[in-house]
């Protein structure tokens, strides 16, 4: 994939000698949590996406696993900005993890220890033909129901949620889709497999409350907050499968993903299948903020890493 240093428990290893052991405990029983920054390139050199609140995420996913971190919140972001500086890439993607060691078997994993390593990547299109502004992804309703808080703790980005998200993610790419929305068992939409979703119907803009087991994303909180920035009205409500395919516009949000438009969801067209006005607005303005063209949210929301 790439060639660089990973961040291990405090340590920078070459890229190819990041390795764990095989009876690892979350390989077996998915007793992972995670993260998914972004860095990108400004006019003042490097910065992070909204780094504290990520950590935050991970830190409060540990707290739920009750995974004893070892390092405060200052040393992760830290970590993370070495890991970034360690490597030579100017704009990457940023994967933190803390996972159950290998020690004991079984499915407790309390008796292992804790480690964290973290890893950054060159990740320009995580969904088909994202680089295109214009283009609108084509997604179908996976048939998979999302798991929710019944079953998981929906606030923590854990391995194990993703065991689920991919079941539905294979399912529509081998459909001929490029990405799944899932539902929850009441049949109220609730995501993409990793990323938020949003619908415009008229002039009002839509999301599905965390409720629905939608995890709290960090894109789909940015939005809401330019939104309300830039007087756009929306409304944080269930949604039914239908109003999708009713959906003046539709896109979706998501570290890796960004804001991706949508075209078409279930063979039905959604607007004229490319990004609409309202997408179009939010993404340029996410855009401008992530590259540190917009002094008030750059200013809150990006981590320099040479400062
Ligand atoms: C299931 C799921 N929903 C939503 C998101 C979007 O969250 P964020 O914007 O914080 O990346 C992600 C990505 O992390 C995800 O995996």
């Amino acid at each position: 994939m790439t060639v660089g240093r990973i961040w291990i428990d405090g340590s920078l290893v070459k890229w190819d000698e990041a390795r764990i052991h095989i009876l690892t405990h979350s390989l077996h029983y998915g007793t992972g949590v995670f993260e998914g920054i972004r860095c990108y390139k400004t006019m003042n050199g490097r910065a992070v996406f909204r780094l504290p609140d990520h950590i935050q995420r991970l830190i409060n996913s540990c707290k739920i696993y009750f995974m004893d971190l070892r390092y405060s919140k200052t040393q992760l972001q830290d970590a993370v900005i070495d890991t970034i500086s360690a490597n030579g890439i100017e704009e990457c993607y940023i994967r933190p993890i803390a996972y159950y060691g290998y020690g004991k078997m079984g499915v407790n994993p309390l008796p292992n220890k804790v480690s964290v390593a973290i890893a950054v990547w060159k990740w320009d299109e995580y969904l088909k033909n994202q680089t295109d502004p214009e283009s609108g992804a084509r997604l179908m309703v996976s048939a998979w129901t999302r798991i929710d808080a019944m079953s998981m703790p929906m606030h923590a980005k854990a391995t194990a949620n993703y065991a689920n998200s991919a079941l539905a993610r294979v399912e529509a790419l081998k459909a001929g889709f490029d990405e799944a929305i899932m539902l929850n068992r009441n049949g109220m939409v609730v995501e993409a497999s990793a990323e938020n979703i949003f619908i415009v119907r008229g002039n009002l803009l839509i999301t599905p409350p965390l409720t629905s087991g939608a995890l709290d994303g960090i894109t789909r909180d940015s939005i809401l907050t330019i939104a309300k920035e830039y007087k756009i009205p929306y409304e944080i409500r269930d949604i039914l499968r239908d109003e999708l395919y009713l959906a003046d516009e539709l896109f979706l949000t998501g570290t890796a993903a960004e804001v991706r438009p949508v075209g078409e969801i279930d063979n039905r067209l959604i607007g004229d299948g490319k990004a609409g006005v309202i997408t179009k607005r939010l993404k340029s303005s996410f855009e401008t903020i992530v590259h540190g063209k917009d002094k008030k949210f750059s200013k809150r929301w990006l981590t320099y890493v040479n400062q």
